[in-house]
Order: structure tokens, then sequence, then C-alpha cells
């Protein structure tokens, strides 16, 4: 039997959205886009999948290189990377990114999109959970980026919607806002 990594380094179970995902996506090559201190990288490499993992917070990718090393994982590549950059080096077959658009310069956030796009192997697959701010339903949180209705499904144009939806989610903290959750495949 798999031991549960999550559990046992006290980490929550990976987001609802990346473990559907992993019904219907074989593993393969992904990136895991502000991963903080790995709940998902970690599930990921536990279905099979090669994952690199990064974020701009040091200390989270310490974290998880600390788990990587305890447990001699040679699926996981942890490394320190601002997505502000949009500057990705290779090809994904599955890039998941999941609430973390949010807390990116909204300037360059199209670029990112494009930059994730880019470098998504044909048939490949993004995944997208970011915070809305609409006018039925303003974003309570100080995010520095949220999406418009519809702003992100027009993003990718182009591609096939495996999963599309604005629904209204709950904060810990109680507060309500909508969230933008996609799962696009690359048309080869
Ligand atoms: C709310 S957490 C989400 C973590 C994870 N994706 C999940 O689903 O649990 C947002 C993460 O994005 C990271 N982050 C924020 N801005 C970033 C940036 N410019 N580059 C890389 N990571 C960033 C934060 O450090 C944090 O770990």
């Amino acid at each position: 039997m798999t031991i549960d990594l999550n559990s046992r380094y006290g980490l929550n179970a990976a987001h609802s959205e990346v473990k559907a995902a992993c019904n219907i996506i074989t593993p393969c090559k992904v990136l895991d886009m502000g991963c903080s201190n790995g709940r998902n990288a970690l599930f990921l490499s536990q279905q099979g999948f090669e994952v690199t993992a990064v974020d701009n917070n040091a200390n989270a990718i310490d974290m998880l290189q600390r788990i990587i090393n305890d447990e001699g994982l040679n699926n996981i590549n942890a490394k320190v990377y601002d997505i502000n950059q949009a500057q990705l080096s290779e090809s994904y077959g599955f890039i998941s990114c999941t609430v973390t658009l949010m807390f990116l310069k909204p300037s360059v956030v199209d670029k990112v999109i494009k930059d994730m796009q880019a470098h998504t192997a044909p048939n490949g697959y993004n995944l997208i959970v970011c915070a809305m701010s609409t006018d039925q339903y303003p974003c309570p949180m100080p995010f520095s980026f949220t999406f418009d209705t519809g702003e992100l499904k027009n993003a990718y144009q182009g591609w096939e919607l495996i999963k599309y939806n604005e629904e209204l989610g709950t904060m810990h903290n109680g507060a309500q806002l909508q969230f933008a959750t996609l799962l696009a495949k690359k048309i080869a």
C-alpha cells in the first residue's frame, strides 16, 4: 500500500481539481506552478508524474526539498522560480496552477498564461483555478489579480475545454467569492 505523504508530513490533501484532473490525465511531465510546500506536487509524484514544482518562496521550496530528500523521491524537481518572469524553459504534458495567479502582477498574467500555453506539449493540459471579482460578487480579498467574467475562458480559445466554471466558493474565513476553474487540452 502506498503511504500518503501529504498526511505523513501534515500537509493538506491535494487540491480537489488536481485530483480530478488526474482521473483523465495519464502520468507525464507536469509543472506545478506556485507549489507552496508541495501538497499537489507530492500527490502528483505518488500518481507517477514526473514533477517540476516551482514557487518564489524559498522557504516553501526548502521544506518540500527536505521531504523529497527524506523520502528519496526521484520524480520531483523543486526549485525557486518567479512566475512573473513568464519564462518557462521546458515543455510539459500538464501544467497546473491552482490558487496562485491571484498573487501575480496583474500586468503580466496574460503573458504568464501565453507562456504556459506555449510550453504545453501537443494534446497536453492546463489546469487553472483563480479568484474572480465580478459585479455580483466583488472579491473581498486583497488579491493583486482577479479574473473578470469569461476572461479565463477567452484566453483558451482554440483549446478543448474539458471543464470550465465560475462557481461561488467560500474562503477559510467565510468570505464568498467566485473562482474561475479551467481544465483545457491543447489541440495538436
Ligand atoms: C495559495 S498558495 C497555493 C499553493 C498551491 N498551488 C495549492 O493549490 O495549494 C499560492 C502560492 O503561490 C506562490 N506564489 C505567489 N506569487 C508567486 C510568484 N510570483 N512566483 C512563484 N510563486 C508565487 C506563493 O508563494 C504560494 O506558495
